[in-house]
């Protein structure tokens, strides 16, 4: 059966305001469709494509309250490394699974369809990584999962790191994580890099790396990581999470490193909330933001999203998968609210994560892709950006995954 959704505003397609849909796929876009069965008003509202978190650690998330009192560490990044050991050998596949839904639910309710999670495989059991696989399996109606082999203890601060990355991706992880800045010296921390990109190629996987998440400036292993997947015109297929410390490299270096950012066409991209509230910790005043450059990435085509990383771990006490939320705190870091910047900001958590995710081919509203979406509470971009509307629906293969009423209020505003 045909169905016909009437009266949205679509997101960058001003020629169009209602969509066909039939056996869950986009049949025609346009304006003045022929009538059908099934017509659902969606009240002038702006529609895009769903929201992307590119960047979440599923098997972490409301850790921090399973932890109580001893998980609430200073607010550093690698005090809360040291501290996660002792917690995750408590874990089983059903406490992983337990917290992990409460996650995905945070961000599925407020329209989110798609979610990249990094998953800690420095575990000899695997349990997060075979909780996650079940997961992603079990809840594919509702969301598509795309899991990180990450090895939060890194790849050589004890032996057999490295191997149990490699058996990771034997077991079915989507894509190749690393932690450079963690290893025990720089030279381990480059050599987890060309272990990284061998594994990617080896396995044909994607590659996701947690690279310079710090405020050293000399921590440069995004340099190495462009350089080796620009050789293997594998750029497009790898993406580099946080490099915060680019946020605090000379100009001199940032701008050559842009031209072969570009050359690679690698995908990044920064946790505004996580690394807003992680780094600068050692910094009196000036106290650093701790972003990545986000508006010269913007500026010079080097495709960029944002990630909401944590809810409620060792690393991050907030979070509640509102994407909304992630992209009003990282225009305000990354200073990009000129009204051309506003046009384009809304691709940070849709269409450029799902770059990062390699979904180009399914994602989006067109003729022929799935016909999933969500419906604002706005119908501008700048207005719905401005207010940090709620999603009032999330529609996945033609059929609703939920819908919100708008707020009313008990008390009439007299003006
Ligand atoms: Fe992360």
């Amino acid at each position: 059966m045909k169905k016909k959704f009437f009266n949205a505003k679509i997101y960058r397609n001003d020629a169009a305001t209602e969509m066909i849909v039939e056996n869950g796929k986009i049949v025609q876009i346009g304006k003045n469709l022929p009538k059908c069965e099934e017509e659902i008003d969606l009240g002038g509202k702006l529609v895009m494509p769903p929201y992307v978190d590119p960047h979440l650690h599923l098997d972490y998330v409301y850790t921090l309250s399973e932890l109580g009192q001893e998980g609430a560490g200073s607010g550093t990044l690698f005090e809360a490394i040291e501290l996660w050991p002792k917690f995750k050998e408590t874990l089983t596949v059903e406490s992983v699974k337990k917290l992990a839904i409460k996650g995905i639910h945070d961000e599925v309710s407020q329209g989110v369809q798609h979610i990249r999670t990094h998953i800690d495989v420095t575990d000899p059991n695997f349990t997060a990584l075979k909780a996650m696989l079940e997961m992603k399996q079990d809840l594919k109606d509702i969301v598509d999962i795309q899991i990180v082999a990450f090895p939060q203890q890194g790849m050589y601060t004890y032996k057999g790191g490295r191997e149990l990355v490699e058996e990771a991706l034997k077991m079915g992880a989507d894509v190749v994580g690393g932690i450079p800045h963690y290893e025990p010296a720089r030279e381990f921390g480059e050599q987890s890099i060309h272990d990284i990109v061998k594994l990617g190629l080896k396995y044909d996987k994607l590659i996701d790396v947690h690279c310079d998440e710090t405020d050293d400036p000399n921590s440069r292993f995004v340099e190495l990581l462009n350089a080796l997947v620009l050789m293997e015109d594998y750029g497009t297929r790898t993406t580099a999470s946080h490099t915060c410390s680019f946020g605090s490299a000379d100009n001199s270096y940032a701008y050559r490193m842009m031209d072969l950012f570009k050359k690679s066409k690698m995908n990044f991209i920064s946790l505004p909330t996580e690394n807003a509230y992680l780094q600068g910790r050692q910094d009196t005043y000036p106290k650093r933001r701790g972003l990545t450059r986000v508006k010269e990435f913007m500026e010079n085509g080097i495709n960029v999203s944002f990630g909401q990383d944590s809810i409620n771990d060792p690393w991050y006490p907030m979070g509640n998968g509102n994407m909304m939320n992630i992209l009003d705190n990282g225009i305000h870091l990354a200073q990009t609210m000129s009204a051309p910047e506003i046009e384009k900001v809304f691709d940070l958590i849709t269409y450029n994560g799902a770059r990062c995710l390699n979904l180009q081919e399914t994602y989006g509203l067109e003729v022929g892709k799935a016909a999933n979406f969500i419906v604002l509470n706005e119908s501008t971009v700048y207005e719905a950006i401005r207010k940090r509307v709620d999603v009032l629906a999330s529609v996945r293969n033609g059929e609703f995954l939920f819908r919100r009423q708008e707020m009313k209020y008990d008390i009439p505003l007299k003006l």
